[in-house]
C-alpha cells in the first residue's frame, strides 16, 4: 500500500517536473526569455595539456597567408594567390541592406554574415538604409583609390585613409565599407552613431569587427575608419571586443596560447571555444587539431597559424 503510494507520489513529482520543464521551454523559445547564469559569455586562458584527442595534419606554409584571421596591413602584404572566389554581393544579399552596384563582391562566408548582421540591425530599427559601398579591391583598383584621395585631399590625408596597393584589407573578401543611404541611393558617411551605433554594438556576434578605431591609429597606421568592418569570427570578434584590442594587438596575444601549453578558451552562451597558435616551420607546418568536433584554421599571414577548435 505505503510501495503504491510513493510511486504514485513520484509519477506526480515527475509529471510536475516534466510540466515545468516545458513551461520554461515554451518561455524560452517564445517569449525570448533570458536565463541567466544558465549562458555565459567569458574568455579565460587556460592550461591545455592532452594531446589524446588531437591528430596531426601537415600543410604548406602558402596557407599560411590565407583564412579568416590573416593580418593585411603596411608591414604585411595579401598574397593574391590564396584569395577565395568572390561572388556578387547583390546575388546573395538579403533585402535589410543596400549595395552601391552589381559588381561589388565578397567572399560567401562575407556576404552571409553580413546578411545576418543587417537583418538584425533592420528587426532592432526598422532601417535597411546601410549600404555596401566598397568592398573587395584588386591591386589596380587600390591604385586608382589611392590616386583619388591624393588627387583630393592630398597626399598626407591619403596615407591616413588609403593603403598601398598590396597591403589592404580590401584585397582580402573579407572587408568592406558602409555608408548610409537615401531613398534616392545618396549615401553619406557611415558615423556609427544613434541609431547606427548599434551594428558597432553587435557586429561582433556576426564574427565582424570595427577594424580602425579612433583609439589604436598609432598600432594600425590608418586614421580612425568607423565605416570599415572585417570578418574575422565571432569567438575572436568578441574576445577583441572583451580585451579593447585590434587585430594587430590580437596577433600578438594568441602568440601566448600555444598547443600543449595553454589555449584561449571563449564560452559564448553555451558555445565553447578553444583558441591556440602554431608557429610556422620550415617550407611546411604539423599542426595539431582535434579527432573529433569542428575546427578552423587560418594562417596569420606572418609566421604562423591559428586554430579555432
Ligand atoms: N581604407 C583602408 C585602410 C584601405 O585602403 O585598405
Ligand atoms: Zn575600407
Amino acid at each position: 500500500m505505503r510501495m503504491k503510494k510513493q510511486s504514485k507520489q513520484r509519477r506526480r513529482n515527475r509529471r510536475k517536473g516534466l510540466l515545468a520543464f516545458v513551461i520554461v521551454l515554451l518561455l524560452v523559445v517564445w517569449g525570448g526569455v533570458k536565463l541567466p547564469l544558465v549562458f555565459t559569455e567569458s574568455v579565460e586562458e587556460a592550461a591545455f595539456g592532452s594531446t589524446a584527442l588531437y591528430r596531426s595534419k601537415t600543410v604548406d606554409n602558402a596557407l599560411m597567408r590565407t583564412g579568416d584571421l590573416i593580418l593585411v596591413n603596411g608591414g604585411y602584404a595579401y598574397d593574391f594567390e590564396q584569395a577565395e572566389t568572390k561572388y556578387p554581393i547583390a546575388s546573395l544579399k538579403n533585402d535589410s541592406y543596400q549595395v552601391k552596384n552589381d559588381e561589388i563582391s565578397l567572399n560567401k562566408k562575407t556576404i552571409k554574415q553580413f546578411n545576418a548582421l543587417f537583418r538584425a540591425f533592420e528587426r532592432h530599427t526598422g532601417h535597411n538604409n546601410v549600404s555596401i559601398i566598397s568592398a573587395y579591391r584588386d591591386y589596380a583598383y587600390q591604385e586608382s583609390v589611392l590616386n583619388d584621395y591624393i588627387s583630393s585631399y592630398g597626399y598626407d590625408t591619403a596615407m591616413d585613409y588609403v593603403a598601398m596597393p598590396g597591403f589592404s584589407e580590401h584585397h582580402t573578401g573579407l572587408a568592406a565599407d558602409i555608408a548610409v543611404a537615401d531613398e534616392a541611393g545618396e549615401t553619406e558617411t557611415f558615423t556609427g552613431e544613434d541609431e547606427y551605433a548599434f551594428v558597432g554594438e553587435n557586429a561582433w556576434k556576426y564574427g565582424f569587427i570595427n577594424r580602425y578605431p579612433a583609439d589604436k591609429t598609432g598600432v594600425t597606421g590608418i586614421a580612425n575608419e568607423p565605416w570599415h568592418y572585417r570578418y574575422v569570427g565571432k569567438a575572436h570578434a568578441y574576445v577583441m571586443r572583451e580585451k579593447g584590442m585590434c587585430l594587430e594587438e590580437y596577433e600578438e596575444y594568441l602568440r601566448n596560447f600555444t598547443f600543449g601549453q595553454s589555449c584561449l578558451s571563449v564560452n559564448i552562451h553555451g558555445d565553447d571555444y578553444k583558441i591556440y597558435y602554431i608557429p610556422a616551420g620550415e617550407g611546411s607546418t604539423r599542426l595539431q587539431v582535434p579527432l573529433f568536433g569542428r575546427y578552423t584554421v587560418s594562417g596569420n599571414n606572418m609566421d604562423g597559424f591559428i586554430v579555432t577548435v
